[in-house]
């Protein structure tokens, strides 16, 4: 590579194919996490990527890469891209709306009637082409995305995010029980059928895009649907995401509709569909008990610890320090539309900010999350479900996102930390001006 090929490669002006079989070379200030504690910065660094993968990142371009393509971002910031573990992709269109109810009322009232739309195709067509669009636009190069119980509207998510080329688990919910007619699947029998049909038209017919089981929670799948999901997920060999002790009156609910459970998490768990040898979501976690913890901890199940829907839906406020000092995989979720942004980036403040309520509001002992901890849930903590991914560490998962604080004009200079920091708290999806999944680069 020469320096004058690098300089006429302008970010946000020419951009490049990233072409994913041949290495290249991102230029600019670099920060990722190597571990919770662990923030790295390199200013004026490479990153480099050969055939989608990251190849370390180096303060001068090393010999071996002389030559190779040099893309130029100057003064902006490359950090890897976010994970999303938890997004219920149709209710994008509402989000930022009915903030003022909590859970139980808000799925009644809200968002099943709302998802019963999607049994008509084309209105899915529609909604699910803005939702991939945004998605694009934004920071997130890796998602956990609930569907609707429908079909057909769940493949036409897929194909969509197929195009993307966001790398994504998509999941046709599972319903059965306890929801109005118009979004309840008629029998576990059914539930069945409907799941078995979408898997045999959906794995292996993506690239970038995977099935993954979706029970929605416990209130609304039967015993029975439960227990045949599971003969589903080994089978076919699936993940599975669902919700785990989101809100008080959703505990005691499960409580009354599983007395034999030995607990909310038991529920997923006697039926083989939490972690172990089953890549486990379990959303939020808010009040999980001791004994809940220790079989997450001992079956390495994911938490999605979704700050921003625990405040929007007045849910509470998980230990999330506790988690992380335990061993437990956390990434963060947006939940929309339990939350109403769909970046992880401003999930990283609320995390913050949340933690810093009950720390001095619940429990003095777990102190509030540091901006490295925030950050590395957001990338390489939620990134772990998908395999290497989430950290410019070599063998990673090659992906990136180039943020611009041009619009942050300053009377003196900030160091690299403090100014991703002020992009968390301030930026949006103005601020991003590159964005690479597995090497190859996203039009934005
Ligand atoms: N629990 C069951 N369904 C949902 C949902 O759609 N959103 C949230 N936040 N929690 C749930
Ligand atoms: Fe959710």
């Amino acid at each position: 590579m020469s320096d004058s090929h690098a300089q006429s490669q302008h970010a946000g002006t020419k951009g490049h194919e990233g072409q994913a079989d041949s290495a290249f070379a991102l230029k600019g200030t670099i920060l990722y996490s190597e571990s919770p504690h662990q923030l790295t910065v390199v200013k004026d660094g490479y990153v480099i990527c050969r055939q989608g993968i990251c190849q370390g990142v180096y303060p001068c371009l090393p010999k071996q890469y002389q030559g190779i393509l040099c893309v130029d971002y100057q003064d902006a910031l490359i950090i890897p891209g976010m994970t999303d573990l938890h997004i219920h992709a149709p209710q994008f269109p509402y989000r930022g709306t009915s903030m003022d109810l909590e859970l139980l009322e808000w799925l009644n009232t809200v968002t099943f009637p709302q998802e019963a739309k999607y049994r008509d195709a084309d209105y899915a067509r529609r909604a699910y082409q803005i939702f991939a669009q945004e998605m694009k636009k934004g920071a997130t190069t890796s998602a956990c995305i609930f569907g609707t119980m429908h079909v057909e509207a769940t493949e036409i998510l897929m194909d969509l995010m197929e195009e993307t080329g966001i790398r994504a688990y998509v999941g046709k919910v599972n319903m059965d029980r306890n929801s109005p007619d118009i979004l309840r699947e008629e029998s576990w029998e059914s539930s069945i059928a409907h799941t078995r049909q979408w898997l045999e038209g959906t794995v292996g017919r993506y690239r970038h895009v995977k099935p993954i089981l979706t029970p929605r929670f416990t209130p609304s799948c039967t015993d029975k649907l439960m227990e045949q999901l599971a003969v589903l997920r080994k089978e076919y060999h699936l993940p599975v995401q669902s919700h785990l002790s989101e809100n008080l009156s959703e505990i005691q609910w499960v409580r009354e509709l599983c007395p034999d459970a030995e607990g909310y998490g038991d529920t997923y768990d006697r039926y083989g569909m939490f972690g172990g040898s089953c890549p486990t979501i379990m959303a939020h976690c808010v009040y999980l008990t001791e004994k809940e913890i220790a079989r997450m901890k001992e079956q390495q199940v994911f938490v999605a610890h979704c700050p921003e829907s625990n405040m929007d839906l007045s849910s509470g406020i998980a230990p999330v320090r506790r988690y992380l000092e335990e061993g437990i995989p956390v990434g963060l979720g947006t939940d929309v539309a339990g939350g109403h942004h769909s970046s992880v980036l401003h999930q990283i403040g609320d995390a913050i900010g949340m933690s810093k309520l009950r720390w001095r509001l619940v429990d003095q002992s777990l102190k509030p999350l540091t901006l490295s901890e925030a950050f590395y849930m957001a990338t390489m903590g939620g990134g772990a479900f998908f395999g290497k991914v989430g950290s410019f560490l070599p063998g990673y998962a090659f992906d990136a996102v180039v943020l611009t604080d041009q619009n942050f004009p300053r009377p003196y200079e900030f160091d690299p930390i403090r100014r991703l920091e002020q992009l968390i708290y301030l930026g949006d999806d103005r601020n991003l001006i590159g964005k690479y999944c597995s090497g190859k680069q996203i039009r934005l």
